[in-house]
């Protein structure tokens, strides 16, 4: 148990996958895993553990936004040596050739600032993501024929954004989206030595301000899932 986790030692599987929203981890818990328990239900923060041909997994919500995620992957790294992070979630689409429904796998994530500025201070260090998560995400997206796109995400710590100017410059530097997690997660697994990735659904459009149909969330979401877990057990 930790402050921000009831699970007890051994609960936890060395594989997490890391949805914002609980009710997203109950959801792909149930219906992608076998031999489910409730894990963690701290700040209603669901976390389950199952089996996914035959590896143990775990899925935990980390809440939105980096000082969230901050508080779970540390806890989960930590106290329960967890070794592979795999971030499943949305992101806003800004270029033109990512639409919605597509998959982003974010090779980094450039931010303002992050949970971790403070140790970095002037220095602007890159988060990256595993190059063999990667790897095998990509596969496992072409075998599944979903359109996905490898590259840079912005991790913003706003959703209602003010800075216009900003969203400009990152769509000119060629980012495929924003979302509000992987710089920070990118930044722990590195600090820790683990491999970590985020997979994202493009959910919404930031300049045709197109947006998923909420029936249509489920599916597209269902696809990050798959191609999430693939990932952690063929790397
Ligand atoms: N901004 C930040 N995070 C997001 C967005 C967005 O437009 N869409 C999905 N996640």
């Amino acid at each position: 148990m930790t402050i921000h986790i009831g699970a007890k030692p051994g609960d936890i599987a060395e594989t997490v996958l890391l949805p914002g929203d609980p009710y997203r981890a109950k959801w792909a818990a149930e219906t992608f895993l076998t031999d489910v328990r409730l894990v963690n239900e701290t700040r209603g923060m669901l976390g389950y553990t199952g089996t996914w041909n035959g590896h143990q997994v775990t899925i935990q919500g980390s809440g939105m936004g980096m000082p969230s995620l901050s508080i779970y992957v540390n806890e989960l790294i930590r106290d329960y040596g967890v070794k592979t992070l795999i971030r499943i979630g949305s992101c806003g689409g800004m270029q033109d050739h990512v639409k919605v429904r597509d998959v982003v796998v974010a090779m980094s994530a450039s931010a303002i600032s992050t949970p971790s500025q403070a140790i970095f201070r002037e220095f602007n260090f890159t988060p990256c993501a595993d190059w063999s998560l990667i790897e095998a995400a990509v596969k496992a997206a072409k075998a599944k024929g979903t359109t996905t796109h490898v590259g840079g995400v912005y991790s913003s710590d706003v959703f209602y954004d003010e800075r216009a100017d900003l969203n400009e410059q990152m769509v000119r530097h060629g980012i495929l989206g924003v979302e509000m997690e992987a710089a920070e997660l990118y930044i722990l697994a590195a600090r820790y030595g683990r491999r970590a990735l985020a997979v994202l659904t493009v959910s919404d459009h930031l300049t045709t301000g197109e947006a998923l149909p909420a029936d249509q969330r489920e599916r597209s979401f269902g696809d990050m899932v798959e191609i999430a877990l693939a990932a952690a057990f063929d790397s």
